[in-house]
């Protein structure tokens, strides 16, 4: 099993025996938000850009992140320091705290649950991208608040399901069943005639930091581009169309609801986009890219 290591209420545990009140806000009502950081070489990587979208986060929940933002920023380093872990992520989970049951906000003075886990994640090569990746196309039911990056995931985590369930990796959402929002838990691109498309940031999706990574190179590589939103059956007509997210890097979807996309392989635009992000990996100042 990949070493996983977790720091809540004051302790660093093994994952597996650590835990958290029932009455924790997260637990009762998915009243939290969280973060999910690539960890390479022992490092954040665009460690800023996730924090500064924990901050927003918190912000649009009226959470009080500031109550822990010092005691998080020390314990994620000290848990990838304690855990040995060279090459994988962390999850940061900031919930409203613990408080018996009540829809309304706990009395003030309840610090909100800090719960920090790193776990080990191998960088994949080419080669491994290069193996189909597949997806479904899922309803896009959730509410309009989707640029915040918190704990009620029940719709991703039934889109999930649904993909593989059709023996899928990936579920893409489309709002009214027509219109390209985002992956279950990625960002959603596509190339159509030499242009790369993908959708505005705004309510309907979370913006992806490697989704703004990914802009920043399609930039500097000069490719037409357009974030503009575009339909399920102009995805399913693109000459490519490939995921961003932490984990996922940029990664090819070659089947879209068993239905190949282009001709079926990962195509030129994605795989330099691939390996030009995979550069980013090696550049020395990374955490503040
Ligand atoms: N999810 N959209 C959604 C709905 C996501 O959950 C994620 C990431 C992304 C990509 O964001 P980023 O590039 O910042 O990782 C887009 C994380 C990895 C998760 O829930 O595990």
């Amino acid at each position: 099993m990949a070493l996983r290591m977790t720091y809540v209420d004051g302790e660093f545990r093994e994952t597996d025996l650590a835990t958290v009140s029932v009455e924790d806000r997260a637990f009762q009502f998915g009243d939290g938000v969280y973060e999910v950081v690539r960890i390479c070489r022992g490092r954040l990587f665009a460690w800023q850009r996730h924090l500064e979208r924990l901050r927003r986060s918190s912000r649009k929940i009226l959470l009080d992140l500031a109550a822990v933002e010092q005691e998080m920023t020390q314990v994620v380093r000290q848990l990838i320091d304690k855990s040995g872990v060279e090459s994988g992520q962390v999850y940061i989970q900031i919930s409203r705290g613990q408080s018996w049951r009540n829809h309304a906000f706990p009395r003030p003075g309840v610090k909100p649950t800090l719960i920090v886990t790193v776990s080990e994640l191998p960088m994949r090569t080419w080669e491994d991208f290069e193996k189909a990746e597949s997806a479904v196309i899922a309803t896009d039911d959730r509410w309009l608040h989707c640029d915040i990056k918190s704990t009620s995931l029940l719709p991703n985590v039934l889109a999930r399901e649904k993909a593989v369930s059709e023996g899928a990796q990936e579920a893409i959402f489309a709002r009214d069943d027509r219109i390209v929002t985002e992956g279950s838990a990625s960002n959603v691109f596509m190339v159509s005639r030499g242009v790369i498309y993908t959708h505005p940031d705004g309510p309907l999706i979370l913006p992806g930091i490697t989704k703004e990574l990914t802009k920043m190179l399609i930039r500097r590589l000069g490719i037409p581009f357009e974030e503009s939103p575009f339909t399920v059956a102009e995805l399913r007509d693109a000459d490519e169309v490939f995921i961003t997210g932490t984990g996922h890097d940029v990664c090819p979807i070659l089947e879209v609801d068993h239905q190949s996309i282009g001709d079926g392989k990962p195509g030129d635009v994605t795989r330099m986009l691939n390996q030009e992000f995979r550069k980013l990996y090696e550049h020395e100042n990374f955490e503040i890219i």
